[in-house]
């Protein structure tokens, strides 16, 4: 495949973003690029290849996250980074993740353009997973990158066809040692840009979200295993029936979560039924719960509910319940110093701007337990994300653009 883009790019954001998501285009309109599909691959390698046409120096490191980068006049050991992740839930948008990559790759081609040489070094970076849509494990790409995960982590974890991470990780050349390691120690400031994936901006009319904090987040994979029988034969009384539990489940969390303070969120976004027959009692069934607040004292005890509310349930009903929390993330505040550049640049641009708190999990919300953080957000039309429809204008896209290439100038010339 010719990793050139195919569309004419006219070096607008707008344009770009139409460019990549070519890339695991799917049939319904949206974009599927799922970590190390052929999609992804060809995806973060039309990436790599614009970013050297664009005059960045590009590697690749081993979990497959790419950069481009615009070597500082000073030292190297205090990198400003930005960008975002590839990777996209199942027939999502094409500006979650993308939009920030992109956004990083005009303006570090703009400063260079306008500026020349920056004191220190930039780089943008498109990481190689975010969503967890493919394995149950998030943050892949910024968690190597941080140190959170390393190489072996891949072993378990495996997706719906039963290949494993490392697997999959090994066909497409990483894993191997063939590309540096993806632990950075090197990092002073990481920008995030993205769309905002919900209506607050749109509500105020602010044209930037400058993010405050991130939500934590858990996720758990639910397992219930009860007793296959016939459809016809088996008394509605002697049932032990996975499903049947798995829904009054989902309905008490949901309630719960309703009762929480400052609304906890819970989702139950996936499943799976075996042997999945009409006319027979499910033997097993697994499904995902993603739960998320601002406040991890709040997210720690609706674990312990979580699991009360699971078990409970199952044991009134003769039903194995294993509950597998594969994934925690700690509410994360953005870096002071940062936040204040950016509402500072906003202002300076007399761009419209407002503080706000993610509800959605980012990459910045991984690097910022570690580096110093921050994000920016434009609005998101209809507040719809992970979504085909999912659409911020071409206007609101540049001016996320201006706002994120003025902050870098500030940080690294
Ligand atoms: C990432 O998009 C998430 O918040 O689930
Ligand atoms: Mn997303
Ligand atoms: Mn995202």
């Amino acid at each position: 495949m010719d990793h050139r883009p195919q569309l004419s790019v006219k070096n607008g954001i707008a344009d770009y973003i139409e460019w990549l998501s070519q890339y695991g285009a799917s049939p319904e309109g949206g974009v599927t690029r799922l970590l190390y599909t052929k999609a992804w691959m060809d995806a973060q390698l039309a990436v790599k290849s614009e970013m050297s046409s664009l005059g960045f120096e590009t590697s690749f490191d081993d979990v497959g996250n790419v950069y481009g980068k615009l070597s500082g006049s000073q030292s190297s050991a205090d990198i400003i980074m930005t960008g975002s992740h590839i990777d996209t839930v199942v027939n999502g948008g094409k500006y979650d993740g993308a939009y920030g990559v992109l956004a990083g790759m005009l303006a570090l081609k703009q400063l260079k353009d306008t500026y020349g040489t920056p004191k220190k070094t930039l780089e943008v970076v498109s990481l190689c997973e975010e969503e967890g849509s493919r394995f149950p494990l998030t943050y892949w790409g910024s968690g190597n990158v941080t140190g959170t995960f390393a190489l072996g982590d891949a072993a378990e974890p495996s997706d719906g066809a039963g290949v494993s991470l490392q697997a999959a990780m090994l066909e497409n050349g990483f894993g191997k040692g063939a590309y540096r390691p993806a632990r950075r120690t090197d990092i002073s400031a990481f920008i995030e840009i993205h769309i905002e994936q919900g209506l607050t901006l749109e509500r105020s009319g602010a044209d930037i979200g400058v993010v405050t904090s991130i939500a934590g987040q858990k996720r758990y994979l639910v397992t219930l295993e009860g007793e296959c029988n016939h459809a016809g034969t088996t008394s509605m009384k002697w049932r032990k029936d996975p499903l049947v539990t798995s829904s009054r489940i989902i309905q008490e969390l949901v309630m719960r979560a309703g009762r929480q303070p400052e609304e906890l969120r819970l989702t139950c976004g996936k499943m799976n039924v075996e042997p999945n027959m009409p006319n027979v009692i499910p033997s097993r069934v697994q499904f995902s719960i993603d739960i998320r607040h601002q406040e991890q004292e709040v997210l720690k005890e609706f674990h312990d509910e979580l699991v009360s509310v699971i078990r409970g349930i199952s044991d009134e009903k003769g039903i194995r319940a294993v509950i597998d929390e594969y994934m925690s993330i700690e509410p994360v505040p953005m870096d002071q110093t940062l936040k204040a550049a950016a509402l500072q640049t906003a202002a300076e641009n007399r761009i419209s701007c407002e503080e706000i708190v993610s509800g959605a999990g980012h990459d910045a919300q991984m690097i910022g337990r570690r580096f110093p953080a921050c994000m920016l957000f434009v609005p998101s039309q209809g507040g719809i994300s992970h979504s085909p429809r999912e659409f911020t204008s071409a206007k609101q896209l540049d001016i996320g653009v201006r706002v994120l290439t003025d902050l870098l100038y500030k940080l690294a010339y």
